[in-house]
């Protein structure tokens, strides 16, 4: 019986040292130096190798390393009726709260256009000083419900958006099945992504979603690349509907240098970096979990795989 950690892109020993702390009994295998598939039950999964999720023949449950899990759910060698988990954590929501916060403040308080006068050497304070501000939070989940509550304590008008009907959420939540997208949009002016990426979100913020917007509101993208139609943006800020673009999320990863996004004087772009799983964190879940898997014990923060996240 052993842990095994795929994580390619970062250097997990933090993560590993952790789990090995709370499990001393079970090994704790990071890939490629995986001696025996046969012996892992349970994976710690990111940015996979191609088919590597189909050689472990003894495989319990599957951990997703971040929030989003569709690296996981799209790989068609995830074997049928294991299942699968993703984090959850404050730390995790801390981080994601306030680089939103940020992106609103930046926005609101006209810092994109302070960092064009600097570098004229113009002063000149902007009219209005301070953009009036109605937030839209897309996706109340657990990071949006986190980011919607955050926003709020910092004096910001919110209303989320979201799938299924939300209770016990200190902001106002419209649902799919009462209000359209669109209606939604017309009452908010900064729109916030935090939707996981499903065949229903891919593509959802397009021309129509922007013109439904008031002229010259902001998107935040915090959920996931394959959500946003990039002409659509491209549009949207040179008619002026939209004025501003926080990014953090692309189609592509890393942002291709030729890419028209890096130079775009309306666009701010952070290379995916909005809030990074902490690895103690982490490890206390994965931990938990590889423990609740043993006893037969309900799972933390399982995913539904038919819905997608
Ligand atoms: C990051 O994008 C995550 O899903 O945790």
């Amino acid at each position: 019986m052993a842990i095994g950690i795929i994580v390619p892109d970062r250097d997990t020993t933090p993560l590993k040292q952790a789990i090995q702390n709370k499990i001393p009994d079970v090994p704790v295998w990071v890939y490629p130096s995986i001696p025996d598939n046969s012996k892992v039950e349970m994976l710690v999964v990111w940015k996979q190798p191609k088919a590597i999720l189909g050689a472990f023949p003894n495989l319990k449950l599957v951990s997703s390393l971040g929030a989003g899990v569709e690296h996981l759910l799209h790989d068609p060698h995830l074997p049928k009726g294991v299942p699968i988990t993703r984090i959850v954590d404050p730390q995790l929501s801390l981080s994601m709260q306030r680089h939103v916060l940020l992106s609103v403040l930046h926005f609101h308080k006209r810092w994109g256009d302070y960092a064009l006068q600097q570098s004229r050497q113009q002063w000149r304070v902007p009219q209005p000083p301070e953009r009036k501000v109605r937030v839209g939070i897309l996706g109340v989940g657990a990071l949006g419900q986190a980011v919607g509550s955050y926003l709020l304590q910092a004096g910001f008008d919110v209303l989320g958006y979201s799938r299924t009907r939300k209770a016990q959420t200190i902001f106002p939540v419209w649902d799919a099945q009462s209000h359209a997208l669109t209606a939604f949009a017309k009452q908010i002016n900064v729109l916030v992504c935090l939707l996981p990426n499903t065949s229903q979100t891919q593509g959802i913020l397009s021309a129509s979603l922007f013109q439904a917007l008031p002229v010259g509101s902001c998107l935040i993208n915090v959920g996931r690349g394959v959500q946003l139609v990039e002409s659509d943006l491209l549009q949207a800020l040179e008619q002026g509907q939209l004025a501003q673009a926080y990014l953090d999320v692309f189609e592509q990863e890393p942002l291709p240098s030729s890419h028209p996004f890096w130079r775009h004087p309306q666009i701010f772009v952070t290379p995916h970096s909005a809030s990074i799983t902490d690895q103690q964190q982490a490890a206390k879940i994965i931990a938990d979990n590889f423990r609740r898997l043993q006893l037969g014990q309900p799972l933390l923060f399982a995913v539904d795989r038919a819905v997608g996240y």
